[in-house]
């Protein structure tokens, strides 16, 4: 049999990796006729083809190649993909992708009253990479504060030897602005658990609102809450 040039991928898989169905659907789905490789009706889901002439029911294929997205985490959402503890940000994207193959994931992951900057992709090697500590990806917290910020809290955020309560390992030096009355920005290079309410409870502040306005390359711009758009793969942070 003559081996199939490098890059072409069996309509069954391909179908099952961008969600649409599962690999045994996929027989299905090219018997009915609604699969199309370069304008011609599909004969048989095991055949090998080029990803980006494959159209199915009318349109291209959902990004074969894998998906790298911005999103705008909205309060009151969460970072799973159960809703058991209510309504996930995966509710908030296409349908289809709830069941793409690997799935979709956040890089990293906000507290539900957390809003702002999600990176999400199908990359599993992508999401290893960017959460990894040695990483050091910066990340900026908008913060909202119980009482004023001290501008003793600087030096102390930057010094590298501020432990929250109950570690033993002192946080990475992270940057901290007084921007006014009740409020700061942080920039860390950390993503422990609950790491800004825990930095300011270790100073005796109680964070009432938090918004991640940068991660890595990544700000907002004027993406809305639940709004996400694509990142073209190019724009990936190595
Ligand atoms: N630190 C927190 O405490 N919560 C977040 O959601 C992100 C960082």
């Amino acid at each position: 049999m003559p081996i199939p040039p490098a890059g072409l991928r069996r309509i069954d898989q391909l179908l099952s990796a961008c969600g649409y169905c599962s690999r045994r659907e996929a027989k299905e789905w090219v018997k009915r006729g609604w699969v199309m490789v370069d304008g011609v009706v599909a004969k048989s889901a095991e055949d090998r083809v080029d990803a980006a002439k494959v159209v199915v029911e009318g349109e291209p294929l959902d990004h074969p190649d894998g998906l790298l997205v911005l999103f705008h985490k909205p309060v009151g959402t969460i970072c799973t993909h159960e809703d058991e503890e209510g309504p996930t940000i995966y509710g908030l994207l296409p349908e289809r992708w709830k069941d793409r193959n690997p799935p979709v994931s956040s890089v990293g992951r906000l507290d539900k009253d957390t809003s702002g900057v999600l990176v999400l992709t199908d990359d599993g090697a992508l999401v290893q990479k960017w959460t990894a500590p040695r990483h050091h990806v910066p990340k900026v917290y908008e913060v909202g504060l119980d009482r004023d910020p001290s501008p003793d809290w600087i030096p102390l955020f930057a010094s590298g030897t501020f432990k929250m309560l109950g570690e033993t390992k002192p946080c990475a030096p992270a940057k901290l602005e007084l921007v006014g009355p009740c409020a700061a920005r942080l920039e860390l290079t950390e993503g422990r658990f609950h790491q800004v309410k825990r930095m300011f409870g270790a100073v005796g502040a109680v964070v009432t609102t938090l918004h991640r306005s940068r991660f890595g390359p990544y700000e907002l711009g004027d993406l809305a809450p639940g709004a996400w758009k694509l990142l073209p793969p190019e724009a990936v942070a190595t």
